[in-house]
């Protein structure tokens, strides 16, 4: 509760901005909100991470679980400050980790942890995109977390990461847990997460020219979005959470 607290600011700051927006377009870009945003986002995904994605998460997905433990590949797209990819390097030593993130300023302090928990042997943060990783690589597990609904070219970074995934691969995608129509969302939860998509999510979007998509996507909004992209297999993972829907996405 701590990170969501420390988003209000960073958030309100640009309310004058977003209001300008709604008038005339555009949005606020995500490099505006400073390392003030980096690290809310940090703090508010961090503890789940460092608590659930190992243990409880991809636990839930066995043959994932035992390809990690033997010795798999794995991408974690839009890493942000990769705590979520610090987490799966830490726990199993026999795969390989890259985690990619577009943002010079998180990829930094992904790196910088990365050091300060000695992690660095099985584990690679690129700053970039697709075009600045190896060619011809593949990978039993692409993560992406709280990412999907922020992009510019939602249905093109999906094509790309069924491209990259390997034939009996799963693409793991973690987003707000909402519901798909507004009428279901009338609730607490659903009330922060507008919210949070009008004053962050949905304006860094815009602001790139991308559509917008907001936080409050829904189950349907993305499997239309992956079955788009490429993927025949979607499954929404029943994993106990008050916040946040899992996603398992295969060829
Ligand atoms: C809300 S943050 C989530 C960060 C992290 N995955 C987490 O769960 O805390 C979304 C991240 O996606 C990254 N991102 C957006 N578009 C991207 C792209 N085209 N390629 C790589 N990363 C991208 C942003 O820089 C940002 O760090």
């Amino acid at each position: 509760m701590g990170g969501l607290l420390h988003s209000l600011p960073m958030m309100l700051s640009v309310a004058p901005r977003v209001s300008d927006a709604f008038i005339n377009g555009g949005g606020v870009p995500f490099e505006d909100y400073g390392q003030d945003g980096i690290l809310a986002i940090d703090l508010m995904n961090r503890g789940l991470y460092e608590q659930r994605f190992v243990s409880y998460w991809l636990k839930s997905m066995p043959t994932v679980y035992e390809k990690l433990t033997t010795g798999g590949r794995v991408l974690d797209f839009g890493c942000g400050t990769g705590h979520a990819t610090l987490t799966m390097a830490g726990a199993f030593a026999k795969s390989q980790f890259i985690g990619l993130d577009i943002d010079p300023a998180s990829i930094d302090q992904a790196s910088k942890n990365a050091q300060d928990a000695g992690l660095t042997s099985n584990l690679n943060f690129v700053r970039g995109t697709f075009s600045d990783l190896e060619p011809g690589q593949q990978f039993d597990l692409i993560t992406t977390c709280d990412c999907i609904h922020d992009l510019t070219d939602p249905v093109g970074v999906l094509k790309k990461l069924c491209d990259l995934l390997s034939a009996d691969g799963t693409l793991f995608i973690i987003e707000p847990k909402v519901a798909d129509s507004l009428t279901e969302n009338i609730n607490p939860i659903g009330a922060l997460y507008y919210g949070m998509s009008v004053f962050h999510c949905m304006t860094q979007s815009l602001a790139a020219g991308g559509p917008g998509l907001g936080t409050c996507l829904g189950p349907s909004g993305m499997e239309s979005l992956v079955k788009e992209a490429g993927f025949n297999s979607f499954e929404v993972l029943e994993l106990k959470s008050q916040m946040t829907l899992f996603y398992a996405v295969r060829h």
